[in-house]
């Protein structure tokens, strides 16, 4: 039996609707305009992307049961809304700490090593001679990390400053003396942190605690020798207040792979500066992961609307 759901966007990947194609019929949600019989019929919900899904939505259909994200992180959901009307939320964690902090890194030795600007500069057509003392960048291994959220994801990113002979501060909203001692990392307030990295990593969820928790103020505190990357989620950092500290240099430079909006307008200053490297929100985007991402959105999906527990359930 092929039982209804609805999803955001019928531009799926291909992996999502070969797993969805003999259980499900895909139908678009279009808001007010979906229909009215098939509102009373869906108790599914595949989320793609990051679209808002609020109390209203889940209103207008009766019978949700569960709601099944693509990814981990799901701050566009409200997922306490979603309690209270007993609707499961299922996301995907741990599948893709690998694949994002591996992308941190990438994202750090990009800023650090000009790799961006070299990539331009050796296609150009003033690469007519090696010369040694052009592109310097900045040194990244035995320098100082500092990871703001130590999650799994932070942890597999202090994992890798570990083999970059990197001693390693952290900040979190709570200390965790196990993954200190495992991963040899230091708590320190987001101030020391802040004073005292040289490498800045943002990997924590976005909720109210953390909207802007990077802003001028915590820019200021940086060395300017510092890099701040950002892999979490575009709302942590206060986008002006970037913008500021990359013009005026009050830090090296940063790299961000999130940003808010997302995508930023196509004229947005961050664009045009040279001391920022950007990606179009990459952070889980290695194909073997997103298979699993696919497979587990999927299996939370149709054990929710079977009524049974999903194997990563948020509420
Ligand atoms: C995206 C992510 O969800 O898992 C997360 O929270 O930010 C990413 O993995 C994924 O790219 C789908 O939008």
């Amino acid at each position: 039996m092929s039982l209804p759901i609805f999803v955001n966007t019928l531009t799926l990947p291909q992996n999502i609707l070969d797993l969805l194609k003999d259980q499900c019929t895909l139908h678009l949600w279009q808001g007010e305009d979906s229909d009215a019989a098939l509102l009373n019929t869906v108790a599914g919900f595949l989320v793609y992307g990051h679209p808002k899904i609020d109390a209203a939505i889940m209103d207008r259909i009766p019978n949700l049961r569960v709601i099944s994200n693509f990814g981990v992180g799901v701050d566009h959901i409200n997922v306490v809304d979603a309690r209270a009307r007993g609707i499961a939320v299922g996301n995907t964690p741990n599948l893709l700490n690998g694949a994002v902090a591996d992308m941190a890194f990438a994202l750090m030795l990009a800023a650090a090593r000009n790799v961006v600007f070299g990539d331009r500069f050796a296609r150009g057509p003033e690469f007519t001679h090696y010369d040694p003392s052009i592109n310097l960048g900045l040194d990244v291994q035995g320098t100082t990390l500092g990871i703001v959220g130590l999650g799994k994801i932070g942890q597999a990113i202090a994992r890798r400053g570990k083999a970059f002979d990197m001693p390693i501060l952290y900040h979190n909203r709570t200390r965790n003396p196990q993954a200190e001692a495992e991963l040899g990392a230091t708590y320190a307030t987001l101030p020391e942190l802040l004073q005292k990295a040289d490498y800045v990593v943002l990997i924590t969820p976005l909720t109210p605690e953390t909207y802007h928790i990077i802003g001028r103020e915590q820019l200021r505190m940086m060395k300017p020798s510092a890099i701040l990357v950002n892999i979490a989620r575009g709302g942590v950092v206060d986008h002006d207040a970037l913008l500021q500290a990359l013009q005026e240099k009050w830090i090296h430079a940063a790299a961000i792979d999130v940003t808010e909006p997302e995508p930023l307008p196509r004229n947005h200053p961050l664009l045009q500066l040279d001391n920022l490297v950007i990606t179009p929100h990459l952070g889980s985007a290695a194909l073997q992961t997103r298979q699993k991402m696919a497979e587990r959105t999927v299996n939370n999906l149709l054990a929710g609307m079977r009524g049974e527990a999903l194997l990563s359930q948020v509420v």
